[in-house]
């Protein structure tokens, strides 16, 4: 039998011997730029190991794959050949109608400042403190398991397994059956947001921003506790304001976003005790307990209030932003709502991420790895207090929260907040704008001053560009 000619395959690879990579990303090129027309043959596997100097197992590795893409098949006996590419041609809409209404976008912003900005407010962890390989080690271990087919929407057992455990050896009393594994911590406040039957929650001024949009957004009526990360927190004011019954009260006990505060024992028990006396329920955001220094671990609201506590963490920050999991403990009571909230939202979590996750922590990792990570935490901060120390302005004051990643920087209120980040983002230094935070009247003046994301070196000159900013707009 007479077989077709074959076409030559060029594989631009320079100096460097072709991998199957290159020649399965240069085939597919030429078949979109249509130089490779449906029907040609392509070199047999001998003729393509020997034009290119490649082992046959390359070349046959290249053709395995452009097989399984549906780029081209393999005829027996009579080689391998460019399948006709079916390109539609999107036809004239005939849609006339207007675009849905939507509302007005509650906060737009980049999840990350550009490149070349230096974020001094954000709050991320250097990617470099992040254990990347040892999750990838995770990754792929994970991966020569067999694929589950089905998602369980409560989360993957194995994860809530292994988050029982870890809190339990933090002191909680909480069952695998009790937790919620969400898309990051702001998912576990969603579901809780969405489940409440009275929409008036009661969070602290100024807050994490994005719970207290997340909250109006469900409808809810905030009403602001106020926190003075200088001062601590007046019970007797917050009193007054639990006295208004809410149904739920958002609290971020430890390294409180954004002023870095965290709570004094006695006002944690305060608190419980007020919200007790006023029959409101408890949510602690406990995004920050395990960056504390030397190991230690901050107490919670959970720890002292029991399983009533709503409580929320999360792995993004500490662990890896891109994997998003989080979670929520819940009494037994809530767990079905809550799951048939997170239901409505996303049905259920990619199982891969989930299970990586749960080998992380099964494996021991995250424990030795938020050891290593509080050590490097805690130099940055220290470099960040001297040279704030060293630069600052004497008006100009901030807290010291021990620990975490983030501190309150207070500037004095004759200086423009929008002026100074303009005049910032303009010697390119990003600071956020904290306005948002407030519920009411902003008591504070100031923003984030975030050290876990930046280097020694990028911090200081940071500084060095606030610390002139804040000189030349006293003036
Ligand atoms: C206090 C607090 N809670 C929750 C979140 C949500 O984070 P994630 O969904 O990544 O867990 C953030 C994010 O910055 C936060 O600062």
């Amino acid at each position: 039998m007479s077989r077709a000619p074959y076409v030559g395959l060029h594989v631009a690879t320079g100096a460097r011997r072709a991998t199957a990579a290159d020649i399965v990303a240069s085939v597919q090129r030429e078949i979109s730029s249509g130089s490779l027309p449906a029907g040609a043959r392509l070199p047999p596997v001998r003729a393509l190991e020997r034009q290119l100097g490649l082992s046959k197992n390359t070349a046959q590795a290249a053709y395995d794959e452009l097989v399984a893409r549906g780029l081209v098949e393999a005829r027996e006996r009579e080689g391998v050949f460019v399948l006709s590419a079916t390109r539609l041609v999107a036809p004239e809409p005939i849609l006339s109608a207007p675009l849905p209404r939507l509302v007005p976008p509650p906060l737009q912003r980049p999840d990350l400042p550009g490149r070349g900005v230096t974020a001094l407010s954000t709050v991320f962890i250097d990617p470099e403190l992040l254990p990347t390989e040892r999750i990838a080690e995770c990754a792929r271990s994970v991966l020569r398991e067999r694929m589950p087919a089905q998602y369980e929407a409560q989360g993957y057992r194995p994860l809530r397994e292994a988050i029982a455990k870890r809190l339990s050896a933090r002191g909680f009393d909480v069952e695998a059956d009790e937790v919620v594994i969400t898309t990051g911590s702001q998912q576990s406040l969603d579901i809780v947001a969405r489940s409440l039957a009275t929409k008036r929650v009661a969070c602290e001024s100024p807050v994490y921003g994005y719970a207290k949009l997340l909250f109006e957004s469900h409808g809810n009526d905030l009403v602001g506790l106020h926190l003075d990360p200088f001062k601590g927190i007046d019970l007797a004011d917050w009193d007054r304001v639990l006295a208004t019954r809410p149904s739920l009260a958002y609290l971020i006990t430890s390294f409180h976003n954004p002023t870095g505060y965290s709570y004094t024992s006695a006002e944690l028990r305060g608190v419980l005790e007020l919200c007790t006396k006023h029959g409101v329920a408890v949510l602690e955001d406990d995004w920050g307990s395990d960056m504390m220094s030397d190991g230690e671990y901050r107490p919670m609201l959970r720890m002292l209030g029991g399983k009533n506590v709503l409580y929320v963490n999360s792995f993004t920050k500490k662990l890896l932003p891109s994997l998003r999991i989080g979670f929520v403990a819940a009494s037994p009571e809530l767990v079905p709502t809550l799951v048939a909230m997170k239901r409505l939202s996303t049905l259920g979590n990619a199982w891969l991420t989930e299970a990586v996750v749960a080998e992380f922590l099964d494996r021991g990792y995250y424990d030795t790895h938020l050891q290593a990570l509080q050590r490097a935490l805690d130099t940055r901060y220290a470099a960040c207090l001297a040279a704030l120390d060293e630069l600052m302005p004497e008006s100009v004051r901030w807290t010291r929260p021990g620990g975490g990643p983030t501190l309150w920087l207070e500037i004095p209120r004759s200086i423009d907040l929008p002026a100074l980040e303009s005049h910032l983002a303009r010697r390119g230094v990003h600071v956020s704008n904290a306005s948002a935070a407030f519920l009411g009247r902003a008591h504070l003046h100031g923003f984030r001053i975030a050290y876990a994301f930046l280097s020694e070196t990028e911090m200081r000159s940071a500084l060095t560009i606030l610390a002139d900013a804040l000189r030349a707009l006293s003036r």
